[in-house]
C-alpha cells in the first residue's frame, strides 16, 4: 500500500475506519524537539466532527495515545507513534456496501485491487477518518517548526461551498495577517458575512439527502527564498502530491493557477521590485514557487473537494456478489460537505511538507 511518504520527515499512516484503531508513525525526527501535547491534541479535535451540527454525526473522541518516540516532553529520535482508538463503530450500517459499490467512493477500485480481502467497514483504510492520523504527523511537524523555523506561518480558508464564492486575495501582504487566525477559526473565510449563506448550501443539500463540494485554499508564509529543487522534487510535485492523498481532492492549483490559461504573460509575470532594501513581487500569481523553488513571498494553493460520495438518495449501481445492477440508498452517518471538514487536514499535510523540505 501505498501509505508511507517523505524523504526526511517519513510518515506512515495506518488503520481502518471500524478496526481497532488508527495512527502514525513518523521516522527522521531529530531529538530533542518540545512536543506540546495539548496542541497536537488541539489540531485532532480541530478535525473531529465534535460540536458541528453540518458534520457527521459519528462523534469520535480522536483522543492520541503517544507509543514511542517522546520522552520527558522532547522527541528521542527514535519512530515516533501515535494511536487513537475507534470508539464510535456501527459497522451493521455498511453490511449493504460489502457487495453494493458505493457510486464515487472507492469500494469498487479497492474490490478491484485487493481481490476483496480489503475491510469494506465504512471505507475502511479509504475513509475519510485515515485523516486524523495525517493531522496528528502535521500536529508534529508544527511543533517542529515552531521550534526550528518560528518565521513560517501556515494556514488555510474556505473560498466555496456550493456555488457560493469567496473573492480571490489579490494583496498577497494580507497573507501575513491571515496567518495569525480569522475571525471564526471553525469557519475561516477571508469575508465572514458569507459564512450563512455557506452554512445554508449544506443544509439545503442535506434536506435533500444530498451533499455539497467546494474549494479549500492554503497558504504558507515566511518562507525564504532559495527552497525546493527543479522538477520532480519542486514543491508544487511534492506538495501537490501530498494534498491528492487526501481523499475527495480532485483538484490542485498553485497561485492563480488554470485563471493564469487565459491571460497575456505582461498580465501574470509577477514583477520584481526592491521595497525597503527586501527583493518581493507586485502580484503573486506564480503562489511563491518559480522553477518549483520558493521565491520568498506567500506559498498560495487551492484544492477542489468534490461533493461527499456517501449520500441518501437513490443512486445506481452495481451487486458485485451477484454481478447484476442495483440500487442504493445509504443509511449510515457522513459528511453534508466534507470541506468544513477538511481545512485542518490541508494545513497538516502542508506542515509535513515543509518539514520533510526544512529538516
Ligand atoms: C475529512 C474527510 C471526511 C470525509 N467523510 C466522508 C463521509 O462521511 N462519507 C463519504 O462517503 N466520504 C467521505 N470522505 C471522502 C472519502 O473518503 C473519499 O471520497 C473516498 O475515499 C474516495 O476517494 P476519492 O474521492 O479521493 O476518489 C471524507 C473525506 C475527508 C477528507
Amino acid at each position: 500500500m501505498g501509505s508511507t511518504w517523505g524523504n526526511k520527515f517519513k510518515v506512515s499512516i495506518f488503520g481502518e475506519s471500524h478496526g481497532h484503531g488508527i495512527g502514525a508513525v513518523i521516522d527522521g525526527l531529530p531529538s530533542g524537539i518540545t512536543i506540546d501535547l495539548e496542541r497536537v491534541q488541539h489540531e485532532l479535535n480541530r478535525r473531529a466532527a465534535r460540536g458541528n451540527p453540518l458534520a457527521t454525526p459519528r462523534k469520535e473522541g480522536d483522543q492520541i495515545e503517544i507509543l514511542s518516540g517522546i520522552f520527558n516532553g522532547k522527541t528521542t529520535g527514535a519512530p515516533l507513534a501515535g494511536l487513537i482508538c475507534n470508539e464510535n463503530t456501527r459497522s451493521g450500517d455498511y453490511a449493504k456496501t460489502k457487495d453494493l459499490m458505493r457510486p464515487g467512493h472507492a469500494d469498487y477500485a479497492a474490490n478491484a485491487r485487493y481481490d476483496g480481502f480489503q475491510d469494506y467497514r465504512g471505507g475502511g483504510h479509504f475513509s475519510g477518518r485515515l485523516t486524523a492520523p495525517l493531522v496528528f504527523a502535521g500536529a508534529i511537524a508544527k511543533e517542529i517548526l515552531r521550534e526550528t523555523q518560528p518565521e513560517i506561518g501556515i494556514g488555510s480558508r474556505i473560498v466555496s461551498i456550493a456555488n457560493v464564492k469567496d473573492e480571490p486575495i489579490k494583496d498577497w501582504k494580507r497573507y501575513e495577517t491571515l496567518s495569525k487566525g480569522f475571525e471564526n477559526p471553525a469557519f475561516p473565510l477571508y469575508h465572514a458575512n458569507l459564512e450563512d449563506p455557506m452554512k445554508q448550501a449544506i443544509i439545503a443539500a442535506m434536506e435533500d439527502d444530498d451533499s455539497v463540494g467546494g474549494i479549500v485554499e492554503g497558504f504558507i508564509t515566511g518562507v525564504k527564498p532559495g527552497i525546493g529543487n527543479p522538477f520532480f522534487e519542486s514543491i508544487e510535485s511534492r506538495l501537490s502530491a501530498l494534498l491528492f492523498s487526501i481523499p475527495a481532492v480532485k483538484g490542485v492549483t498553485f497561485g492563480a493557477g488554470f485563471d493564469m490559461a487565459e491571460h497575456r504573460g505582461s498580465e501574470t509575470n509577477d514583477a520584481l521590485r526592491i521595497e525597503n532594501g527586501q527583493i518581493e513581487t507586485l502580484t503573486n500569481n506564480n503562489g511563491g514557487i518559480n522553477g518549483g523553488i520558493s521565491n520568498g513571498m506567500p506559498i498560495v494553493f487551492q484544492l477542489a473537494f468534490k461533493p461527499t460520495p456517501s449520500i441518501g438518495k437513490e443512486q445506481q449501481t452495481i451487486n458485485l456478489a451477484e454481478m447484476k445492477d442495483a440500487t442504493l440508498k445509504i443509511e449510515g452517518r457522513h459528511d453534508p460537505c466534507i470541506v468544513v471538514r477538511a481545512f485542518p487536514v490541508v494545513e497538516a499535510v502542508t506542515a509535513i511538507c515543509m518539514a520533510d523540505f526544512l529538516l
